[in-house]
């Protein structure tokens, strides 16, 4: 595997493979990588000839009181791990690469990105505009023909296939199911940061997610009532939900009832950790 540090390095590996008709698979992402990151570079080393992993912690998706300091990096390690899943190229730009000079270009999707996560007075930044971006010109740097997400970021896979359709940008986004610990939680780089209680607490979101899903399997399809449901588990565990909201799974919109494609996400702040997750409701979709 090769470690390239510039777009044109990048475009010069690439290149000769595109050339061949090779396809190539780009994975997002910033690192300290764990079994969700690598679930998705082994999707790709199956579907794809030439598997790019590109890790960059991108300052402009991070807020004013957000962990872009504290940021797990561990770039020798996220190299082994890339490796081990059979990466041909680890992308490792410094942020003058990215965002040199002059730097002046946004790439915003409306409609999907001003709640949840995106909700400006909870997060107080234009977090999705920084990912919209940067995945943005990650597409453009390696402009592989299929590009692979987590459903554990359920609001960015979205984001990001809106604005690839929107844009008309020529990759096929892939998103996959979301990793987890044996105990339930999803697995995130920031669950280092909770402590041991914390972490014994932290599998609670899930459990108010499976809570939420067995209250719509006995055909309660009120959001009330599904809602109250997850909170109840939350509460047990001395969780308060930063959100805990039910939206259509295709557009973000808020339901009142459950129908086969309703996502229940949830943030919390649980020590120093903001951990999300989600569950598409009463359908089959992968979680
Ligand atoms: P990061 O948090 O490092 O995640 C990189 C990718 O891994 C994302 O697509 C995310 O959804 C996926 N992922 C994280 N945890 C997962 C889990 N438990 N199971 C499955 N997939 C998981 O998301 C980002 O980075 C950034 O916003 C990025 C897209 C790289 C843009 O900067």
């Amino acid at each position: 595997m090769k470690t390239l540090r510039t777009i044109s390095e990048l475009r010069s590996a690439l290149a000769p493979e595109r050339r061949t008709g090779a396809r190539i698979g780009l994975v997002p992402t910033m690192g300290a990588l764990h079994e969700g990151h690598l679930s998705l570079v082994r999707r790709a080393r199956e579907e794809c000839d030439v598997v790019v992993v590109s890790l960059f912690v991108n300052p402009a998706q991070f807020g004013p009181a957000e962990d872009l300091g504290s940021y797990p990096r561990d770039e020798a390690r996220d190299a082994e791990l890339a490796e081990a899943e059979g990466a041909d190229v680890l992308f490792a730009p410094p942020a003058t690469e990215v965002y040199p000079d002059g730097f002046a270009t946004n790439v915003e999707v409306d409609g999907v990105t001003g709640v949840l996560c995106g909700d400006s007075e909870r997060r107080g930044s234009d977090h999705f505009a920084g990912v919209t971006t940067v995945v943005a010109k990650l597409f453009n740097m390696a402009q592989p023909d299929r590009a692979y997400f987590g459903q554990k970021d359920a609001q960015q896979a979205i984001a990001i296939e809106r604005m690839a359709r929107d844009l008309d940008m020529p990759v096929e986004v892939v998103v996959c199911p979301t990793v987890r610990e044996p105990d339930g939680l999803a697995m995130s780089s920031r669950n280092a940061y909770l402590t041991a209680d914390e972490r014994d607490r932290a599998p609670a979101i899930n459990r108010a997610l499976e809570a939420a899903d067995a209250t719509v399997a006995r055909g309660e399809r009120s959001a009330s009532a599904v809602l109250s449901a997850a909170r109840a588990e939350l509460s047990e565990a001395g969780i308060e939900p930063e959100y805990l909201e039910l939206r259509s799974a295709s557009d973000l919109q808020p339901v009142e009832q459950v129908n086969g494609s309703t996502l229940l996400a949830v943030a919390a702040q649980v020590g120093k950790a903001r951990l999300i997750d989600n569950r598409v409701l009463g359908g089959t979709s992968s979680q």
